[in-house]
């Protein structure tokens, strides 16, 4: 029986080959920066409030004119048809039906235009500045014609984090398995049976144009690097070439927070990539107060890493957080069910969310913020 996303973590261990799974659950060095997040989050309280009137909650929101059924979405996950081919286009298309946002990623295997098309709810791209802008340029133009409403750039990746586990399994790209990958892939047949149809999953959106990519392409692209001179000034190109809202992901220090503002960024999204980046960065909800405290509700401020739960999401929102962001959770109900197990993932958390609220005596999201008993000194 799969009651939460624990549930659908542990079948997808059963149902992944080990380097896929390391691949999506892992984190970087020693995973402390993994486990902090999960374990701020669980040891965090709220308080009821007690003999009010729930009768009728909602946890609905609006962001940026658009309404969300709940106060979270899909975090981008890169190269995720690894776990299931056409995976961003399932969890699209899930996210939609739920009335949720999905965040594309810019290391996705689908093309944006067709995840777009699949998304009948608010869709953002996520992007990545690599060292020839040329290709963040292809992505802004793409991204803007297919309809994409807000774009997300991510800012925590200068240099991929150190993901020992990835490394050991020898899963790196292009992709090419060796003998222990390939006894890994053979004791998953119905997980290889799917993968030998689709193909070899491709970074279709770093392409020139869709279909263009071969196993050399790919190679090239791969090796070449993120932009390690982007800075706060570069938000102004961004915004030269994007006129919908444009949010910045990654940002855990409180005067990045100030910087944001500073440089006319929309939105934020507090994250440290769950943990698969820098292992000595601070759990993203013990660093929200300071952040909330310097944005002062001039801007929406979202949060991702270690969010497993309903009531994780409210443990945000009650410290002013706009909403949340999974990715981890998501890829899990894709590898067991496809576009149904994403869809059932997201229903659990809206339950788990709605059934939180009641308890807490908070009839919409706004109300959470009471809930929250500063600890005494
Ligand atoms: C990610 N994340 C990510 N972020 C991003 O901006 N672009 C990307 O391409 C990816 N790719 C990616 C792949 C995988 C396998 C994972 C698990 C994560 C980070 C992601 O958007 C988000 O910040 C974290 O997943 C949030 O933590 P949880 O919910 O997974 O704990």
């Amino acid at each position: 029986m799969r009651l939460n996303v624990q549930d659908f973590q542990l079948a997808a261990r059963r149902r992944l080959p080990g380097f896929v799974y390391d691949y999506v659950a892992g984190g970087a060095e020693d995973e402390l920066c993994l486990a902090r997040n999960q374990a701020d989050l669980q040891t965090m309280t709220l308080s009821p409030r007690s003999l009010r009137d729930t009768s009728a909650i909602s946890t609905s929101i609006e962001v940026f004119g658009r309404r969300w059924s709940a106060p979270f979405g899909v975090a981008p996950v890169g190269l995720i048809d690894v776990v299931r081919p056409g995976g961003d286009v399932l969890a699209a298309r899930a996210a939609g039906k739920a009335g949720l946002p999905y965040i594309l990623s810019t290391a996705s295997n689908s093309a944006l235009e067709h995840v777009r098309e699949a998304c009948d709810g608010p869709c953002w791209m996520q992007l990545y500045v690599m060292q020839d802008r040329g290709m963040a340029n292809s992505i802004l133009d793409r991204a803007r014609q297919a309809g994409f409403e807000a774009l997300v750039l991510t800012v925590d990746v200068p240099v991929g984090g150190y993901r020992e586990k990835d490394i050991r399994h020898g899963f790196k790209l292009p992709f090419r398995p060796g003998p222990r990958l390939l006894l890994d892939m053979a004791l998953q047949p119905r997980w290889l049976w799917r993968q030998a149809l689709a193909g070899q999953p491709q970074f279709v959106n770093l392409m020139p144009t869709e279909g263009a990519s071969s196993a050399q392409a790919q190679a090239a692209l791969l090796a070449r690097s993120m932009d390690r001179s982007l800075v706060w000034n570069d938000v102004a190109w961004l915004r030269s070439k994007w006129d919908g809202p444009v949010l910045v992901k990654g940002v855990l220090h409180p005067e990045d927070a100030r910087q944001a503002l500073r440089h006319g960024v929309d939105g934020l999204i507090v994250s440290n990539h769950g943990g698969r980046q820098l292992d000595c960065a601070p759990s993203t909800i013990s660093v929200l107060p300071q952040i909330m405290a310097i944005v002062n509700s001039q801007i929406p401020v979202f949060i991702d890493s270690g969010f497993r739960r309903g009531s994780d999401v409210a443990k945000a929102l009650a410290c002013g957080a706009t909403g949340a962001f999974f990715g981890r959770a998501i890829a899990y109900g894709l590898a067991q069910n496809g576009e149904q197990g994403v869809a059932t993932v997201l229903s659990l958390l809206t339950q788990e969310l709605e059934r939180t609220m009641t308890l807490l005596g908070a009839g919409c999201p706004a109300d959470l913020a009471e809930c929250l008993v500063p600890t005494a000194e």
